[in-house]
């Protein structure tokens, strides 16, 4: 989803939420801000998310990150959590995936207020090995909360026209296709967007 003038690409609440998904049972992640020591690792599951000219850079991805009302969301690994709380729920089928064992972060989504009451997702990106758990569904609730927050009445993305996963898993959270950029990605893609209210 990423271009320049529009980017591929979603928290004030208290600085670590914990959600039990609906999907699978429950997932052992929490959701929390983004902390800068976790910016290489965030960067890295980016690179793996998407290919070479749609991934960002590192400079890419630190725009984003700073535009003004832009906020990142990390969900990292609950074990600790899990077991200090029965009511959070595991996927025993779970694996930690390679990417987290530097903070556990499993996945992260990017997204903006633009201060008209319009939210953007920037990006959302979980590692592989941890997808079909819940997790893109966790940091994509919680940053919707954090629009809603922010007093953003909708939202809208960018994904591929051939981004297939990305397509049912937004669909799923009810949002839709309103509009096409023609060849919106730098392989000459085209682009859906997407939007949903909010409130
Ligand atoms: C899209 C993405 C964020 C989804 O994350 P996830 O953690 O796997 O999503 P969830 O487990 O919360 O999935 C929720 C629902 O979305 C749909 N979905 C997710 N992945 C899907 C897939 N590969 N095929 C079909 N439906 C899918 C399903 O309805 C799923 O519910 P179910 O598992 O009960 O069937 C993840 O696949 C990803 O990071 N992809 C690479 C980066 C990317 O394309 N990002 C989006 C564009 S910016």
């Amino acid at each position: 989803m990423s271009s320049e003038s529009s980017p591929r690409k979603a928290a004030a609440s208290p600085s670590r939420a914990r959600r039990t998904s609906r999907y699978n049972g429950g997932v052992p992640f929490t959701v929390r801000d983004f902390q800068t020591a976790d910016f290489d690792t965030l960067w890295r599951i980016d690179q793996d998310c998407f290919p070479p000219g749609i991934s960002y850079s590192r400079t890419e991805l630190k725009v984003y990150m700073r535009r003004r009302g832009s906020f990142t969301l990390v969900a990292a690994d609950a074990a600790r959590a899990a077991t200090a709380d029965p009511d959070l729920g595991t996927n025993k089928n779970y694996s930690p995936p390679l990417a987290s064992t530097d903070g556990a972060a499993a996945g992260f989504i990017v997204a903006e207020a633009d201060g008209r009451s319009h939210g953007h997702i920037i990006t959302i990106d979980v590692v592989a090995a941890a997808r079909r758990f819940g997790v893109g569904s966790l940091l994509l609730r919680a940053a919707e909360n954090r629009l809603r927050i922010a007093e953003c009445r909708s939202v809208e993305l960018e994904t591929a026209v051939d981004n297939v996963s990305a397509l049912s898993f937004y669909k799923r959270h009810g949002y839709s296709v309103f509009k096409t950029f023609p060849r919106y990605y730098s392989n000459g893609v085209d682009a859906l967007v997407l939007n949903k209210e909010l409130i």
